[in-house]
């Protein structure tokens, strides 16, 4: 278990377990009173007592439905029963998981512990997290925001860029309702967020430059759906960022883009966007 009190003091109680494979990691926050996502490891258990006992457990909150996410909860409600966090959207594909998991998340329903949870609502706890709903890489995505250390605790919606399997893992999951339209629009929400440190469901958390991941993970999106036009990438890029209000990298995306095909439509649009001047600067 690692913990990041040493890097920046705001994050004193948050810890991570590794994501091990197919496993997605685990954080744990205010050492031990909060779990985000259960992971789906052998030893997890073993793992979060190094904190002290299990009982401090209150909740854990799921970014999403997928089996490596919370295929570990059925072990840790062995020994505690904290409170489930997912999305509405979430709750209803969690049916579609193997046995025994469809009924373990019924039972949970009738025993109160499976609280349902939208965008705009604020967790409660000594950490206080603004729940986000990015659908995307399923419908019922969310990511979990604590505005005082700019920490992002995002699941699979972003990726460390450098992460090999990063694409594979983040894709939309067309089964659980994923769509890289509504991808695109949920990073370019989290763009707008004073992101600081990114903690993803796999791979390596980044800390102090989490902000800069999202960015390079919705341009490696629209490079992907413009593999033979890079200025529009460019040029959807610069879009985005004109709308967040980031006219400076903005201007970059164009002239970018311009080097590429000043003539093309798209990127002529981005130069009026920024206000027609870019054009003579460059020429
Ligand atoms: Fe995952
Ligand atoms: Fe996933």
């Amino acid at each position: 278990m690692k913990s990041f009190a040493d890097e920046d003091p705001q994050l004193a109680g948050v810890h991570w377990v590794q994501d091990a494979g197919a496993c997605s990691g685990v954080y744990v926050l205010e050492d031990g009173l909060t779990l985000i996502d259960a992971g789906n490891m052998y030893g997890l258990i073993d793992e979060l007592q190094d904190l002290g006992s299990l009982d401090r457990l209150q909740r854990i909150l799921v970014t999403h439905c997928h089996f490596d996410h919370v295929g570990g909860m059925e072990e840790i409600f062995q020994v505690v029963s904290p409170d489930v966090y997912v999305h509405p959207v979430t709750r209803e594909y969690l049916r579609l998981l193997r046995a025994p998991f469809p009924e373990f998340f019924d039972a949970l329903e009738k025993d109160g512990k499976l609280r349902l949870i939208q965008d705009g609502e604020t967790i409660p706890g000594g950490r206080p997290m603004k729940v986000l709903h990015t659908p995307g890489h399923t419908a019922g995505d969310l990511c979990f925001f604590d505005n005082q250390s700019g920490a992002l605790f995002c699941g699979d919606a972003v990726l460390p860029y450098r992460f090999k399997l990063g694409p594979a893992l983040s894709r939309p999951d067309e089964v659980c309702g994923g769509r890289m339209k509504d991808k695109l629009q949920s990073l370019k929400r989290l763009l707008g967020l004073p992101v600081r440190h990114l903690f993803s469901g796999h791979g390596e958390p980044v800390l102090h430059k989490g902000g800069g991941q999202i960015k390079l993970s919705l341009y490696g999106l629209y490079q992907s759906l413009h593999e033979d036009r890079p200025e529009l990438a460019w040029a959807a890029m610069g879009h985005d960022l004109v709308e967040l209000g980031q006219l400076d990298e903005a201007r970059q995306c164009w002239a970018k883009a311009s080097q590429l095909a000043c003539e093309a439509p798209e990127v002529k649009r981005l130069r009026d966007a920024l206000g027609g001047s870019e054009g003579e600067a460059a020429h």
